[in-house]
């Protein structure tokens, strides 16, 4: 069988064609800091599509008193994060400039009594917070978050890895998670063990915009932290967001049943088209589950993915699908590659590639 006969490619396929569209991925939410360390009077600078931003947390910290700005000075381009910021004014590191937390310029000090023209003023990004982290996006017309549901569900059952930067595209590491083939392999012990490395087949579904992965089961040896044997486990994958999916582990015996069933939020940041902070969520529906070794597991296990993702070439998600050679287990990624093709994203994937016509790192992300 080949991948055509399981996934048919139309002549018209536009995953084979070039688009001319702008890339919408500035549309798109990233996350860039976590709730618990966004506290009153403190800076947090980032990287995100190539551009430098600080996230500043004003002294009455609230979700209306966090402001994100390009961490940029308007004067002479100091990165405005080196300076002071007292939960009220930040105070440019190189001639003083004053920034309310508005980004309103107050003060230049080498004219103590003028007025600051609105020229000088920074324009504040759009910054939302959901499950526990503060996203931003860019662009103006945003685009949905990532469908997390358990967290809602689950009221304080959520805990949150630190991100981890990972060398690669984002679309690299999300098909990486959406991929069972590789757990005997990269995961061996944990996820999957050798001579169990048959991947069934499983359903794809679209619900609601969201793609599904349905009925994905897998023999693995330790299947959760608290698991004391191996068996099959079932998980449904779930992508509404380019940069990020969840899975569902679906409770059963082999793995201590509904007690150790848990949920994990992939969401990925890229600072640029090859370099990204990957941020993990995971919800365990008990409430006498162990988060802290829930949140030890997953860095674990996500720690073991990087080199082998970093080492992937091209780095940039091949979305033609011909351009690699696939197996019917691959169903989900090619699944994956065509939805970022419907969304109409470009960045982090061969779409992107400068020898296709694309701009590079720097390229098409950015609105005018
Ligand atoms: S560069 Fe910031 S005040 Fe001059
Ligand atoms: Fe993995």
């Amino acid at each position: 069988m080949t991948v055509d006969e399981w996934f048919p490619v139309a002549a018209d396929d536009p995953a084979t064609t070039d688009d001319a569209a702008p890339d919408p991925i500035a549309d798109e939410w990233f996350p860039v800091a976590t709730a618990t360390e966004v506290t009153p009077g403190t800076v947090h600078p980032f990287q995100l599509l190539d551009e430098r931003y600080v996230l500043l947390a004003a002294n009455d910290a609230n979700d209306a008193s966090v402001t994100v700005v390009r961490d940029t000075c308007p004067h002479r381009g100091a990165q405005l994060s080196l300076g002071r910021f007292d939960g009220d004014r930040l105070e440019c590191a190189y001639h003083g400039w004053q920034f309310d937390t508005s980004g309103r310029c107050r003060h230049q000090p080498a004219h103590p009594d003028a007025t600051p023209s609105e020229a000088s003023n920074l324009r504040p990004v759009r910054v939302s917070r959901a499950y526990d982290l503060y996203w931003v996006c860019l662009g103006d017309e945003p685009r949905n978050l990532p469908y997390y549901p358990a967290f809602h569900l689950h009221p304080g059952r959520t805990t949150i890895c630190a991100p981890k930067r990972v060398r690669t595209s984002g679309p690299r590491i999300v098909e990486n998670f959406l991929d069972m083939a590789h757990f005997p392999f990269v995961h061996g012990g944990y996820l999957g063990t050798a001579p169990h490395t048959e991947v069934r087949d499983h359903e794809i579904a679209s619900v609601d915009g969201e793609l599904r992965a349905i009925n994905c089961t897998f023999w693995q040896p330790q299947p959760g932290p608290g698991a004391g044997q191996g068996g099959d486990v079932e998980y449904t994958y779930g992508v509404s967001h380019p940069y990020a999916a969840r899975l569902v582990k679906i409770p059963s015996e082999a793995d201590g049943g509904a007690a150790e069933a848990f949920e994990i939020l992939l969401a990925v940041s890229p600072e640029s088209e090859l370099s990204c902070r990957a941020w993990m969520l995971t919800t365990a529906h008990s409430p006498s589950a162990d988060l802290d070794s829930f949140n030890e597991f997953g860095a674990l296990i996500f720690g073991q993915d990087v080199a082998v993702v970093e080492s992937q070439r091209p780095a940039r998600l091949p979305l033609d699908p011909r351009a690699e050679q696939h197996q019917r287990a691959d169903r989900t990624s090619l699944a994956y590659r065509r939805w970022l093709v419907a969304r109409g994203i470009r960045y982090g994937t061969s779409r992107n590639e400068p020898e296709r016509g694309g701009t590079g790192p720097t390229g098409s992300a950015r609105k005018p």
